[in-house]
C-alpha cells in the first residue's frame, strides 16, 4: 500500500501553507489592485471579505482534505459519495484545471521576476546591455525564464512534502518578511511618501460599495489564500487528522494578509514619492500600465538607493522568485498527488509529467499573450475560485453527513461554539458568496 508523505509538524504546515498563499499575488496583485481601487476603501473591503468568507472558505478547503486524507479529486468525491459522488469527483477535477491554469500564468510572471533579480546582478558586474535586456520586456525573455523557474519547482516538489515542501517554505519565508520592513523604512522617509500613506491607510467609504472593487477583492483576498484550486485540500490532507484547523486557519491568514498589508505600505508610498518626483504614474486615478508598478517604480526607487540599491534590487527580486516558487509548488501538488494515488505513478514521473503540461500551457499563453494573458487570470480568480468556495461550503454544510463534525447533529448541540460555526458555513456563507457573485456578475 501507498504510504502518504506528511508535514512533521504544526509550524510545518503552517509554514508550508502561508508559503503557498504568500507570493506575487500579496506583492504585485494585492499593491496593484488596492491602487486601482482608491487604496484605503480596497484595502477595508479587502480586510472585512476576508473575514467573512475567504477565511471560512480556506477552513473548508483544509477540513475536506484533512478529514479525506486523499487527493482533492477523491476527497470531494468521497465527501459528496452518498449524494453527488460523480459531481464531486468532477469539482476536483476543475479544480486540477484550475491549478494548471494558475499555472500556466504565474510562471511566466515568476520569469519575470527571476529575470529581474539577474538584471541587477549583471548591473552589479557592469554587464550593461545585457542587464538592460533582462529588465526589458521580450517575447525571448519569457520563452527563457519560464522554464527555468517550471524546472525549478519541479526540482523541490519531486523531493517530496517533508524533505522539500516543509524545509524550504520555512527557511525562505522570514527573509521576505525582513525585507519587507528594511524598504518599508527606506521609503517612509523620502519625499511625498505620506501622501501615499494617507491615501492606504484612510479609506474612502463612499467607494466601498463599488461592485468592482468588490469584486477585485474577493478575487485577490481567494487567490492570495490559494483557496478554490485544491492546493490548501491537498496540504490539509498531509496533516494529522483532526488538528484545530480553525487556529491554523487564523495562523495562515493573519501572515497572509499582514504580508499584502506590508507590501502596500511599501508601494503605494512608493508610487507616490515616483509621483512627487516627475514620473507619471497615474492617469484618471488608475496605474498607468500595471507592469510598471514591480518593473518601473520599484527599480526606479532602487536607483535612488545608490549602489546599495543594485543590491537590495537583487535581493529583493530574488525573495519574490522564492515566494512564488513557494506558492507554485502548492498548486503543482494538486495534479502531482492525483496522479500519485489514483494513476499509481511514481512521484517523480508524476512530477514531470505535471511540469510539462505546465510548461506547455504557459508557452500558449507566450504565444497568445494579449489575448489570452488578462482573460485566464480573470476567469480563474473571479469565476473559477469563487464558485469553487461556493461549493465547499455546499459539501462541508450539506452534501457531506458522514463523519463531519460541522453537521454532525449530535456535536452541534453539545458545543455552542461548533453550533455558531456549523451554521455560519452552512447558511450565512453561501448566501453571502451568492449574493455578491450574482450582484457583481449582472
Ligand atoms: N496565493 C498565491 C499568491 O498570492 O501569489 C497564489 C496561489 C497559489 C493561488 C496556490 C492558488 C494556489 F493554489
Amino acid at each position: 500500500m501507498l504510504v502518504r508523505d506528511s508535514f512533521h509538524s504544526r509550524i510545518g504546515f503552517v509554514l508550508a501553507a502561508a508559503g503557498s498563499a504568500i507570493g506575487l499575488g500579496n506583492i504585485w496583485g494585492f499593491p496593484t489592485n488596492a491602487a486601482n481601487n482608491g487604496g484605503g476603501a480596497f484595502l477595508f473591503v479587502y480586510l472585512v471579505v476576508t473575514l467573512l468568507l475567504a477565511l471560512p472558505a480556506l477552513y473548508a478547503e483544509i477540513y475536506i482534505g484533512n478529514q479525506a486524507q486523499k487527493n482533492p479529486v477523491s476527497a470531494l468525491g468521497e465527501a459528496c459519495k452518498n449524494r453527488l459522488p460523480r459531481f464531486g469527483r468532477f469539482a476536483g477535477k476543475a479544480g486540477l484545471c484550475g491549478a494548471i491554469m494558475m499555472l500556466s500564468f504565474y510562471t511566466i510572471v515568476a520569469g519575470w521576476m527571476l529575470s529581474h533579480a539577474l538584471s541587477a546582478v549583471t548591473a552589479i558586474g557592469g554587464l550593461t546591455d545585457l542587464s538592460n535586456w533582462l529588465a526589458s520586456d521580450s517575447t525571448l525573455r519569457n520563452l527563457l525564464f519560464t522554464p527555468v523557474f517550471v524546472l525549478l519547482g519541479a526540482a523541490i516538489i519531486h523531493q517530496g512534502v517533508h524533505a522539500g515542501i516543509e524545509k524550504w517554505s520555512a527557511r525562505l519565508m522570514p527573509i521576505l518578511l525582513l525585507m519587507l520592513i528594511g524598504l518599508i523604512i527606506y521609503i517612509l522617509q523620502q519625499d511625498g511618501a505620506m501622501a501615499g500613506l494617507k491615501q492606504y491607510l484612510i479609506p474612502d467609504f463612499t467607494q466601498v460599495t463599488d461592485p468592482t472593487l468588490v469584486i477585485s477583492a474577493m478575487g485577490q483576498a481567494f487567490f492570495s489564500l490559494s483557496i478554490g484550486v485544491g492546493g490548501m485540500m491537498v496540504y490539509g490532507s498531509y496533516m494529522q487528522k483532526d488538528k484545530d484547523i480553525g487556529k491554523l486557519v487564523l495562523s495562515i491568514g493573519a501572515l497572509d494578509t499582514f504580508i499584502a498589508f506590508l507590501a502596500g505600505l511599501l508601494i503605494i508610498p512608493a508610487l507616490f514619492v515616483a509621483q512627487h518626483a516627475g514620473q507619471q504614474v497615474f492617469a484618471d486615478e488608475k496605474l498607468i500600465g500595471e507592469g510598471q508598478l514591480i518593473f518601473k517604480i520599484l527599480p526606479t526607487l532602487f536607483e535612488s538607493m545608490g549602489t546599495v540599491g543594485l543590491l537590495v534590487a537583487t535581493g529583493f527580486f530574488s525573495l519574490l522568485s522564492i515566494a512564488a516558487l513557494t506558492s507554485t509548488i502548492s498548486s503543482t501538488e494538486v495534479p502531482v498527488s492525483y496522479l500519485v494515488e489514483e494513476k499509481s505513478m511514481s512521484r517523480k514521473k508524476a512530477t514531470w509529467l505535471v511540469s510539462a503540461v505546465v510548461l506547455t500551457a504557459s508557452m500558449v499563453l507566450i504565444a497568445f499573450f494579449e489575448a489570452l494573458f488578462g482573460i485566464v487570470i480573470q476567469v480563474l480568480t473571479t469565476i473559477m475560485q469563487p464558485l469553487s468556495c461556493l461549493f465547499y461550503f455546499l459539501v462541508v454544510g450539506w452534501i457531506w453527513n458522514r463523519g463531519n463534525k460541522l453537521t454532525d447533529k449530535s456535536r452541534l448541540s453539545n458545543d455552542k461554539w461548533l453550533w455558531v460555526w456549523g451554521n455560519y458555513l452552512r447558511y450565512v456563507c453561501p448566501i453571502l458568496l451568492t449574493v455578491v457573485f450574482v450582484n457583481v456578475a449582472f
